[in-house]
C-alpha cells in the first residue's frame, strides 16, 4: 500500500517525535527526523530500532519489514533536508513563539503542496498558523504518549485549514494503525477538554472534606470501572504536567467554572509533591509501589435495628430487594418507627437536606448512592449527615457489608462521589457536543482510547440514565449555587432521547 504521504519529516526527536517517526516508518513512509540536538536524533533512532528488534523477537514484524523500517527512518542533518517532504510533523518544545518561528522556516523550505502539522497539546493551531503564507495547509495532529501504544490521534482544523488536508491526515492516521478523530481548534481539543471532569470534581470532593483521596479512588474504580482512580492518575501523570493543563484550559475558556482547577494541586505542585516520579504524590511510593492505608474495618454490631426506606429513594424497589437479600428487618409503614435506621437515596441532594425536607430524624438517617445499580458495582457508598448517630452509622455499614461487598462511608455533600464525578464528566462531554467541537461518535472514541475510560462519556450518561444525570446536576446546582453544575443545553435536549445517538443533527 502506498502511504498518503511518501516522505514525512518529523521535527523534534523527543518522546513524541520518536514515536511518530516509528509509526510513520512502519506505515511505509520514508521519514526524515530532525532535531536541533543531533544527539537527540541518534538517541531516538537507537530507541526506535530497539523497539523494532523487540517486535521482531515477538513475531510481530518479520526481519524484512524491520530492515525496511530501519532504512526508511533517516536522520536529517539540517532543516534543508526536509525540502522534499509531503508532510512535516512538528513535535518540538511547547512554546508558541518557537513553534511559529519553526513553521515560518519550514514554509520557506518545503514545496507549496506539502502539509505542515503540529503535535501541540495546548496551543492554538490557528495561532501557530497565523502569519504564514499558506495557513490552509496547517493542521493539528495530536498524538498521545507513548505514540505506538496510544492508538488515537486528534486531527485538528484551525480556522483557515482546508478540510481536504484534514481528510488526508485522517486517512494517513488509519494507515499508521491509529484511529483518527476530527476536532475544531478549541482549548484542549477533545481529550484534554473531556478529561477536565474527572480530576477536578474529585479534587473538589476531597477539598470539601467529604472523604480522603484513597477512598475517592476506590469508589470510582469499584463503582464505575475506571482503571485508575483520579488521584492515582494524577500521581502517574505528575502534577507539574497536569496542573498547568487544568489552569490553561480554564483560562483559555475565560474562567469557565466547569473547568475551575483546585488549590490542592497548586499547593502540592509548589511543594514538589508531584507524583510517582518523585516518590511522593497523593500516595507515597516505595520501590515504585503506592502505599495505601487499609480500609476501616466493618464494625461489629450487636442488635441490628429495623430499616425504613424513604418513599423518594432512587431505585427504591431494587433497594428493598437488596435489603431483603441482606436479611434486614424492613419496616413498611408510612414513616419510620422510633428505632428504625432510616435510609434515603438522593440524586444530587445531600442527606441533611433530604432528612429535613422529608421530616426524618437526622440522627438515624443515612444516605446510600443508588445511581449505579447494585448488581453492577463492587462497592456500596453510604453517607452520614452531621447529626447521624455512630450506632446508626455502624449498623448501616455492617448491614450493607453482610454479603462481603466493600462499603465506604463518607461525609455528607451534594451528590455522592460517583454522582458528582460522573455527572460532571457527562455534562462537559455534552457541552463539547453543544459547541460542535467534534461529533458525538468521535468524542466517544477519543475518550475511550485517549483516556482509557470504561465507557465513552455519552454512553456513561445513557448507562445510568440521562434523566438521573440531569437530576443530579440540577440538585447539585441548588445545593452549591455553583454555575459549574449548570447542565449543558445539549444534555437537556438529548436527555429525553438518549445521549449516545450517533447521528449528527442536520
Ligand atoms: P521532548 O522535550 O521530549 O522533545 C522535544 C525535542 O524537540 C527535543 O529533542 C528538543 O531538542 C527538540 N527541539 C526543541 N526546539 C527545537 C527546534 N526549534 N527545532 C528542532 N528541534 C527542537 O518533548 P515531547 O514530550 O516529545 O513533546 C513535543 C511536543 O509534543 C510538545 O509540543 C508537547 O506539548 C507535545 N505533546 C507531548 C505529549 C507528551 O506526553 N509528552 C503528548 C502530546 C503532545
Amino acid at each position: 500500500m502506498t502511504p498518503t504521504y511518501n516522505i514525512v519529516g518529523v521535527v523534534g526527536a523527543g518522546a513524541m517525535g520518536r514515536g511518530i517517526a516509528q509509526i510513520a516508518a512502519q506505515s511505509g513512509s520514508t521519514v526524515r527526523l530532525y532535531d536541533t540536538q543531533p544527539q537527540a536524533i541518534a538517541k531516538a533512532r537507537d530507541e526506535v530500532f530497539k523497539q523494532w528488534d523487540r517486535m521482531q523477537e515477538k513475531g510481530r514484524l518479520d526481519p524484512g519489514a524491520v530492515q525496511g523500517c530501519k532504512q526508511r527512518l533517516q536522520a536529517a542533518a539540517s532543516m534543508q533536508d526536509l525540502a522534499d517532504c509531503d508532510l512535516v510533523v512538528e513535535a518540538i518544545v511547547e512554546r508558541l513563539d518557537v513553534k511559529k518561528d519553526l513553521f515560518a522556516q519550514l514554509e520557506a523550505i518545503v514545496r507549496p503542496t506539502a502539509v505542515l502539522v503540529t503535535n501541540t497539546s495546548s496551543l492554538s493551531v490557528t495561532a501557530i498558523a497565523a502569519g504564514l503564507k499558506h495557513p490552509q495547509r496547517v493542521a493539528g495532529y495530536h498524538f498521545f504518549n507513548p505514540v505506538p501504544l496510544m492508538k488515537v490521534v486528534e486531527v485538528i482544523a484551525g480556522l483557515k485549514t482546508d478540510s481536504a488536508v484534514c481528510e488526508a491526515l485522517a486517512a494517513y492516521a488509519t494507515q499508521m494503525g491509529h484511529k483518527p478523530v476530527q476536532a475544531q481548534d478549541t482549548p484542549g481539543f477533545i481529550v484534554n477538554h473531556a478529561g477536565r471532569g474527572y480530576g477536578t470534581e474529585a479534587l473538589r470532593v476531597v477539598g470539601e472534606g467529604v472523604t480522603d483521596f484513597a477512598t475517592v479512588d476506590r469508589i470510582l474504580r469499584d463503582q464505575v470501572g475506571f482503571k485508575l482512580g483520579p488521584f492515582e492518575l494524577m500521581d502517574l501523570t505528575a502534577l507539574d504536567v497536569s496542573h498547568p493543563v487544568m489552569e490553561s484550559i480554564y483560562h483559555q475558556y475565560y474562567d469557565e467554572p466547569r473547568y475551575r482547577p483546585s488549590v490542592i494541586t497548586a499547593q502540592r505542585l509548589a511543594a514538589g509533591v508531584v507524583g510517582r516520579k518523585v516518590g511522593q504524590g497523593f500516595y507515597a511510593y516505595v520501590d515504585g509501589k503506592a502505599q495505601v492505608a487499609a480500609e476501616p474495618p466493618v464494625p461489629t454490631v450487636g442488635e441490628m435495628p429495623p430499616v425504613w426506606v424513604s418513599t423518594r429513594a432512587a431505585r427504591r424497589s431494587e433497594l428493598f430487594q437488596l435489603l431483603k437479600d441482606l436479611g434486614a428487618k424492613i419496616e413498611t409503614g408510612a414513616s419510620p418507627s422510633l428505632h428504625a435506621l432510616t435510609l434515603v437515596a438522593p440524586l444530587g441532594f445531600d442527606v441533611t437536606t433530604v432528612s429535613v425536607v422529608e421530616r426524618l430524624d437526622p440522627a438515624r438517617t443515612i444516605g446510600i448512592d443508588m445511581l449505579v445499580e447494585d448488581a453492577a458495582t463492587k462497592r456500596r457508598v453510604l453517607a452520614t449527615n452531621p447529626a447521624t448517630r455512630s450506632d446508626m452509622r455502624d449498623a448501616a455499614h455492617s448491614l450493607f457489608a453482610r454479603d462481603g461487598k466493600a462499603v465506604s462511608v463518607i461525609r455528607d455533600s451534594g451528590g455522592f462521589v460517583t454522582q458528582r464525578v460522573v455527572a460532571t464528566i457527562v455534562n462537559i462531554a455534552a457541552d463539547i457536543c453543544q459547541q460542535r467541537i467534534c461529533s458525538p461518535k468521535d468524542l466517544e472514541t477519543a475518550v475511550t482510547l485517549g483516556l482509557g475510560y470504561p465507557l465513552g462519556p455519552l454512553a456513561m450518561g445513557d448507562r445510568w440514565g440521562p434523566a438521573n444525570i440531569l437530576e443530579v446536576l440540577f440538585n447539585l446546582q441548588t445545593v452549591y449555587g455553583d454555575p459549574r453544575y449548570r447542565p449543558s443545553p445539549w444534555l437537556r435536549r438529548r436527555g429525553a432521547i438518549g445521549l449516545s445517538l450517533m447521528h449528527e443533527e442536520p
